[in-house]
């Protein structure tokens, strides 16, 4: 059966409809959904029964995989798979799945406030690609906002504000606020995530298109005064998380998506993680160093 390319009706993003469970493709067939992955920023895969072999396989094709640190949250002997999950040891009601072996049991609360994966170090993650293992009889959604359309839509004040301009990501700020239930950073953790500096108008090195790059560890803009940086950061954020630019992703067991950190948003929306468990299995993919999209001589003007 050929492979289908079925875009979201509502939103931006799309289903890829026809392929096997296990995501074993044909090269012609890859090509298409590499293409389809550059038109629509994320894919879907529904229905789907991957081995943690296959799963690493088919998301090495679009590139080399990153592997995440600390270790612990990895797949037990599959360290490209980075488990979000809150299964547990202790709680019988919350068991660990067979496979995940003796590891740890994934991170908890993982992916909650916008942000892409990696914006806090030098080199971001290019893609990431999350395979739903098990889920919540409810919530447990992941919003997705579309970065290319927030940029467009964005007022020329605002784009001028921007222009040549970069924010600073900082996980030393505000680690104790998005894993609050994670130790504090060590003084050696903090000298291996020194803050870094991002372009907020983000050239995409596969389609040339411009989109906003800001995400949860943003904290100000280098070369404005702190106050003034902070409300940009607060206003580009909260411009990308209106509706109109939003994906909801209600997830079902064997549902995987594939994203873009380079012109996407996600965000994880929470469930109730003392009665259900939710398990999740991320691949990781390399990326390169933001580039400065140019600015538009309308709006220099
Ligand atoms: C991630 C992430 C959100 C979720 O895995 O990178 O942010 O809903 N996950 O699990
Ligand atoms: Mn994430």
């Amino acid at each position: 059966m050929a492979i289908v390319v079925q875009p979201f009706e509502r939103n931006f993003g799309a289903d890829i409809v026809g392929v096997p469970p296990d995501l074993q493709v044909s090269d012609d067939d890859f090509r298409r959904i590499e293409a389809a992955w550059a038109a629509h920023g994320i894919l879907r895969f529904r229905g789907l029964d991957m081995s943690p072999e296959q799963h690493v396989a088919f998301s090495r094709r679009f590139g080399p995989l990153h592997i995440m640190t600390p270790l612990k949250f990895n797949l037990a002997g599959h360290p490209e798979i980075f488990v979000v999950s809150n299964a547990s040891k202790d709680d019988p009601s919350r068991p660990i799945a067979q496979e995940q072996g003796a590891g740890d049991a994934g991170l908890k609360r993982a992916g909650e406030g916008f942000h892409t994966d990696g914006e806090d170090k030098r080199i971001p993650n290019a893609g990431s690609f999350l395979y739903a293992k098990s889920v919540p009889p409810e919530r447990g959604d992941t919003l997705f906002a579309d970065m290319y359309a927030a940029y467009e839509a964005l007022p020329d004040k605002i784009k001028q504000a921007m222009a040549g301009r970069r924010a600073r990501y900082s996980r030393i700020d505000l680690h104790h606020v998005y894993y609050p239930l994670m130790d504090p950073l060590t003084e050696e953790q903090k000298r291996e995530r020194p803050d870094v500096c991002h372009p907020l108008a983000r050239r995409h090195p596969v389609t040339g298109r411009t989109s906003l790059y800001i995400g949860r560890w943003a904290c100000d803009v280098e070369g404005l005064p702190k106050d003034e940086g902070q409300a940009l950061v607060r206003y580009l954020q909260e411009f990308a998380q209106q509706p109109r630019f939003l994906f909801r992703q209600q997830w079902q067991a064997g549902d995987a998506i594939l994203w873009d950190n380079r012109c996407t948003q996600h965000c994880a929306t929470g469930f109730d993680d003392t009665r259900y468990v939710r398990t999740m299995h991320r691949t990781t993919l390399e990326g390169d160093e933001p580039r400065m999209a140019e600015t538009s001589a309308a709006l220099a003007l």
